[in-house]
C-alpha cells in the first residue's frame, strides 16, 4: 500500500474498514499494510474506496486492462440515486422472454460483464468465469442441445414440440447466453455466480437490454456432458448460473405485484 502522507488526514477510516486488520496505523498514525498479515489482504480496496482525500494506492488491487490501481473512479456524493428512482429501477427489471433477433455488439456484452465483476464474492475471490455465446447461431445450437437432453430424458414435451415447430422456448430466441462457471472447490462458487448473474441482469436492465435466467440450460449443462463440452466448461468448474441476453421485443408498461416478503422478526 502506498500512502501519500502529504494529504493523509490520519482519520483512521481505512483502518476501520479493513476486513482482516491488515491495514494498521504506524507510529505517526499513517496507514500501511501490516507486514506479517500482508498475505491476508483480499484486495477488496475498501481502504482506497473510503479514504476521504484519495491518499491511498493499493497495488494488491487487480489491474483492469487499461487501468492502474491508482485509477479507481471517484464517487461524487451527487452520484447517489434518489431512493424512488433506484427502487423503481429494481422493481421494473423483468425476466425478458421475447427478444429481437439481432445480436449485441461484443463491446456491449463485455461492458455488462465488467459491471457484473463488481458483484460481491466470498473473500473477494471473484472466481466467476463466463462462457458467452457470441452469435445467435451459437446460442440456438446450445438451445438445441438442451432440447436433445430433454428428448433423451423424456422431459418437457411441450418445449420439444415448440422446438420442432421452430420456436425456442429454452433460450427464448435470445441472441446470447452468458453462463457463469466457477471452481467447484472454491469458497462459495454458487453464491458468487448467482450474485454476478444478478448484477449482469441489472446491468442489462440499466441499458434497456433484456436478460433472463436460463434455468433449463443450467440444468442440462450439469446433466448432459455434450452440452458441458460445447460450452467448454473448464476442468474442475461447475455451472452455477446462466443468463440470456439481447434486445427486448416489448416494453413493460407496469410492475407486476409480488407477494409481501415472508419475514420472521427476531426481537
Ligand atoms: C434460477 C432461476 C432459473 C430461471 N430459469 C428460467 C428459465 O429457464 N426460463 C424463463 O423464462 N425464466 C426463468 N427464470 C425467471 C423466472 O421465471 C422469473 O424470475 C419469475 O417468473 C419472475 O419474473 P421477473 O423476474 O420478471 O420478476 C429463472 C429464474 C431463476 C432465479
Amino acid at each position: 500500500m502506498f500512502c501519500n502522507t502529504d494529504i493523509c488526514k490520519r482519520c483512521g477510516a481505512c483502518v476501520a474498514e479493513c476486513p482482516f486488520e491488515v491495514v494498521v496505523p504506524d507510529a505517526q498514525g499513517f496507514p500501511g499494510l501490516r507486514r506479517a498479515a500482508r498475505k491476508m489482504c483480499i484486495g477488496c480496496g475498501h481502504c482506497v474506496a473510503v479514504c476521504p482525500v484519495g491518499a491511498l494506492t493499493l497495488p494488491e488491487l487487480p489491474v483492469t486492462p487499461g487501468l492502474a490501481p491508482a485509477d479507481c473512479p471517484p464517487l461524487p456524493a451527487s452520484q447517489r440515486l434518489a431512493p424512488e428512482r433506484a427502487e423503481l429501477f429494481l422493481t421494473s427489471r423483468r425476466s425478458v422472454r421475447t427478444y429481437r433477433p439481432e445480436p449485441l455488439e461484443r463491446a456491449v456484452l463485455a461492458g455488462l460483464l465488467a459491471v457484473a465483476a463488481h458483484a460481491p464474492s466470498a473473500h473477494n475471490r471473484q472466481p466467476v468465469r463466463w462462457v458467452v455465446s457470441a452469435t445467435p447461431g451459437r446460442t440456438r445450437a446450445l438451445a438445441g442441445m438442451v432440447v436433445e437432453h430433454m428428448a433423451a430424458r423424456g422431459l418437457f414435451p411441450g418445449i420439444q414440440r415448440h422446438w420442432a415447430a421452430g420456436e425456442d422456448r429454452v433460450l427464448r430466441g435470445a441472441p446470447h447466453v452468458a453462463v457463469a462457471t466457477a471452481p467447484l472447490d472454491g469458497l462459495n462458487p454458487a453464491e458468487d455466480c448467482c450474485a454476478a448473474a444478478a448484477y449482469l441482469e441489472l446491468a442489462a436492465h440499466a441499458r434497456g437490454l433484456g436478460a433472463c435466467w436460463a434455468g433449463f440450460l443450467m440444468e442440462a449443462a450439469r446433466e448432459h456432458p455434450p452440452l458441458a463440452r460445447a460450452l467448454g466448461v473448464a476442468p474442475g468448474h461447475g455451472v452455477f448460473a446462466a443468463i440470456m441476453l439481447g434486445k427486448p421485443r416489448f416494453r413493460y408498461r407496469r410492475v407486476p405485484l409480488r407477494r409481501a416478503p415472508l419475514v420472521d422478526w427476531l426481537e
